[in-house]
């Protein structure tokens, strides 16, 4: 059974589209495990599935990408304004009449000889204030499961949309279309990076997407719309759409904390906001580990909703000892993208903490052996995998309102200079530290130069709007509640590098010890040190009971690098200059002001 739309503006936009993009036929998804089970079955015939052992690992697949397709595409990603300046110096702008006109041009048989897939999604629980309904075309069925893992999808948001309801319309195609008997490719999609187009109309909250078919650049609601789209939306209607964990955190006395974390890509939140704490006592849950959509509530504390029902989740590094929740999560019902496969069936990837077997198929469908000098698994291979299956899933997940947040963390990856964790001294310092984030670039985007580079808020890649108008509302954010009910604020680095090249904190669960100093102070207690870059934990603060790691180690991780912040320093000078005269005048007085103090 088919969805059965009734909203006629969106039965005319579809159609507008299939005149446009010449599909062989029409599909409205009703969002079923049927439909899930038989879209699954026919990618396995076409050969973009590969079944993985039912008893290894039951209802699960194994998808290879084209190697040109293996991650966000950052240059081909596009906010479209009238005014340039709208979209700001960090972002890729084009006039958004020529690239509608460009767009149109290159989609016209774009789905040529393939099935058009309508997706009905919300992002939220149907029943939040702040749910956002989306309808994606798109000629992937690839797309189509993974959304319906990913988001709430199908009939249920086509009931809820009725008659007129309002949606985000985002168009979707791989941009392969097929001559009449044409065999299809295992996994189609534009391979001239230059002809890839993921684009973002801010000022009609259109999103339109050609020639990938890969995480972000095709399963449009994650960053594309609850990220860049919404992020506009937010800024017009005084919330935050960030790229942000959400996890709870009770403590041995049964006090639960709710935080949030914003980490680069790649840089450690499914990691986060699922880990089992190493403290004896402490009770992680886990909420959200990509998106939080975050407003002020009636009690004027700062509530956060994930929009999502699932982890679109890096493999590679995932084991039982790193994330075992990850691992429990994903024994069923997942979809691997870019995984090795092993002889009887399974998945492999580096970091699986498990030997490879003697020879493998890797994900560019090569045999491959220990003595291969290519990894196996892609470095930005991922999981699609509900989070209703994570073993540690809060029971406040899906509630509509959302959790009411203790503290926001930033973080980046960093060998050097940056501390293990550093406490804002008050609001605006905390955004001035969010602000400042920078990290070194991982495999998540394509064609990163390698090496820091600045990141605030872990939203660089994501804001769909000027980055100093970013900042600006997010100083402002101060004025629209009690200031005294805001979350504090602060910075974590579980990435500093010994001259050896091997990371000094052991990471992972053991992070919960730098959790728990966090909630010590949200209580107002938690030793403590005042410094020229913000509070720190004394050398003793940190509980490492019961973990080797010694207290030079720990001076070491907390030092302060007074060269490395020289360089710190000019290297978010040189950023905030870029963002010219949007960037409120706050943060470089708090640049100024650690500048003097480091002297
Ligand atoms: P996106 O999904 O791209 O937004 O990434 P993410 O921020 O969710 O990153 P994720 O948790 O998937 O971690 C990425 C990589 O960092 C994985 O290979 C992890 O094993 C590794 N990692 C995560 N946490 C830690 C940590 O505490 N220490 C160390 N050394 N590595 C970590
Ligand atoms: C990220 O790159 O931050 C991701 C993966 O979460 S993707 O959905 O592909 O953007
Ligand atoms: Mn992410």
């Amino acid at each position: 059974m088919a969805g059965k739309p009734q909203n006629q503006k969106l039965i005319a936009w579809v159609e507008e589209i299939r005149k446009l993009t010449k599909p062989a036929d029409v599909y409205w998804c009703d969002g079923t495990q049927e439909e899930y089970d038989r879209l699954c079955d026919l990618m396995v015939e076409g050969g973009t599935f590969t079944r993985l052992n039912p008893e290894k690992r039951p209802g699960s697949f194994l998808a290879r990408s084209h190697p040109s397709d293996v991650g966000r595409v950052e240059d081909r990603t596009f906010i479209c304004t009238t005014k340039k300046e709208d979209a700001g110096p960090t972002n890729n702008w084009a006039d958004p009449k020529e690239m509608k006109e460009h767009l149109t041009k290159i989609s016209d048989g774009c789905m040529r000889g393939r099935t058009m897939y309508v997706i009905p999604f919300c992002m939220g629980p149907l029943d939040s204030p702040i749910a956002k309904v989306g309808i994606e075309i798109t000629d992937s069925p690839y797309v189509v499961v993974n959304m319906r893992i990913m988001t709430r999808m199908g009939q249920a948001v086509l009931d809820k949309l009725g008659t007129d309801g309002a949606y985000i319309p985002c168009i979707h195609t791989v941009g392969a279309p097929l001559a009449p008997g044409e065999k299809d490719a295992p996994w189609p999609c534009e391979h001239d990076l230059k002809k890839k187009f993921i684009v973002h109309f801010p000022e009609e909250d259109l999103i339109w997407s050609y020639g990938s078919g890969y995480g972000g650049n095709a399963l449009l609601g994650k960053k594309c719309l609850a990220l860049r789209i919404a992020s506009t939306v937010a800024k017009r209607e005084g919330w935050l759409a960030e790229h942000m964990l959400i996890l709870s955190l009770t403590s041995p006395e049964g006090k639960t904390y709710y935080l949030t974390g914003a980490f680069p890509s790649a840089c450690g939140k499914t990691n986060l906001a699922m880990m089992n704490p190493t403290l004896p006592g402490w009770k992680l849950r886990c909420v959200g580990d990509d998106i939080a959509w975050i407003r002020v509530g009636e009690d004027g504390r700062l509530w956060a909703m994930n929009p999502e029902t699932g982890f679109f989740g890096v493999a590679p590094g995932t084991s039982d000892k790193t994330n075992p929740n990850a691992m429990a999560t994903i024994t069923k019902n997942t979809i691997f993208t870019n995984a090795a496969l092993t002889p009887d069936g399974d998945i492999w990837w580096e970091g699986m903490g498990i030997d490879p077997p003697s020879t493998m198929i890797d994900w560019k469908g090569n045999e491959w052996t220990p003595d291969s000098d290519q990894p196996a698994a892609h470095p930005n291979a991922r999981f699609t995998t509900p989070a209703a299956q994570c073993p540690v899933i809060d029971p406040n997940w899906e509630k509509p309102e959302g959790v009411p947040i203790d503290a926001f963390l930033f973080g980046g990856r960093r060998a050097s200079t940056i501390p293990l964790v550093n406490e804002s001294k008050d609001w605006e310092h905390g955004v001035f530290i969010g602000s400042a984030a920078g990290s070194e670039t991982t495999a998540a985007a394509i064609g990163l130069a390698a090496g820091v580079r600045r990141d605030p808020f872990a939203m660089l890649p994501f804001c769909g709007y000027h980055m100093g108008d970013f900042l600006t509302h997010w100083i402002e954010m101060e004025r629209r509640t009690d200031p005294a009910k805001l979350p504090k604020i602060f910075f974590v680095n579980w990435f500093r590098k010994d001259e050896n090249g091997k990371f000094i904190w052991p990471g992972f669960g053991e992070n919960s010890r730098v959790l728990k100093w966090i909630c010590e102070r949200v209580e107002g207690s938690g030793k403590s040190q005042e410094t020229p870059i913000g509070i720190l934990p004394t050398e003793d603060a940190i509980d490492l009971d019961g973990l080797d790691f010694s207290k030079e180690e720990m001076a070491q991780i907390l030092a302060l690098d007074k060269e490395g912040w020289q360089a710190e320093l000019d290297s978010i000078d040189e950023f905030y200059k870029k963002l010219g005269e949007k960037l409120p005048p706050e943060l470089p007085k708090q640049l100024d002001s650690l500048r003097a103090k480091l002297k």
